[in-house]
């Protein structure tokens, strides 16, 4: 398949799967190879759907020419660093993956695994929040203040459940049930945040950050201050 091949999907049956087709053809390029889509409609979930199916191992980029929207795609080689919008929602998921963790230890009541579990979370998430508060909210401009500010006061309320949660993790009686209860309630508030944010911000921030001559350098210190979050706990004081 050749870098100029463009598939129309006007031209697709409309019994044919979209985002099934497309990874199917996507899995047949060669290395250096690229496929382009051109769609009337928006492709963000179309986009969405294929990313899900392949583990967010797609690279693509859109055009909008008013009258639809030509979409370039290729699948992201082993060297290849992740953008912006995939290495905030990689490690979503990787704290998302913690929390699984921590509950299936509190199922087998594994208190002190659990409790390590919830400490890197904890370490993860507080450093997600500053990157986000500090190094990218500030891209996002007056038509996603309101979003922004949203994620803002989330970001707050997720701080003082992790305050709560540290208190139960600290304390000497090892109740599984009250950690479950606060982890609970951090899912839930992570789970809305978490999609409020992969939707609203995350595109904002990308096209913004595409347009800076810093990009490079931002990008870099989103990726070590994610690596840093990885390693060691921050404390509360650096928060604010
Ligand atoms: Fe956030
Ligand atoms: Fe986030």
């Amino acid at each position: 398949m050749s870098c100029c091949y463009v598939l129309d999907l006007r031209l697709m049956p409309a019994h044919v799967s979209r985002h099934s087709y497309i990874y199917s053809l996507l899995r047949e390029l060669g290395p250096g190879e690229r496929l382009r889509v051109w769609t009337p409609e928006d492709p963000a979930l179309l986009i969405a759907q294929i990313q899900h199916q392949m583990r967010h191992s797609l690279v693509w980029t859109s055009v909008d020419d008013q009258t639809g929207w030509l979409i370039t795609m290729h699948i992201r080689s082993a060297d290849e660093p992740l953008p912006l919008a995939d290495t905030l929602r990689r490690d979503h998921e990787q704290m998302d993956g913690r929390l699984v963790q921590a509950f299936t230890y509190l199922g087998h009541r594994d208190w002190s695994a659990a409790v390590g579990e919830v400490a890197s979370l904890d370490a993860a998430l507080r450093t997600h929040i500053v990157i986000e508060n500090e190094l990218l909210a500030p891209l996002g401009g007056a038509s996603v203040a309101e979003a922004t500010a949203i994620m803002r006061r989330e970001h707050d309320d997720v701080l003082v459940q992790l305050e709560m949660i540290a208190e139960v993790c600290a304390a000497s009686a090892h109740n599984c049930q009250e950690l479950e209860t606060w982890l609970g309630l951090l899912a839930a508030s992570l789970n809305k945040h978490e999609h409020r944010e992969e939707s609203l911000l995350f595109p904002r921030w990308t096209r913004v950050l595409a347009l800076l001559s810093s990009r490079d350098e931002l990008l870099t210190e989103v990726r070590s201050r994610l690596r840093e979050g990885l390693r060691e706990p921050l404390s509360v004081s650096k928060i604010h």
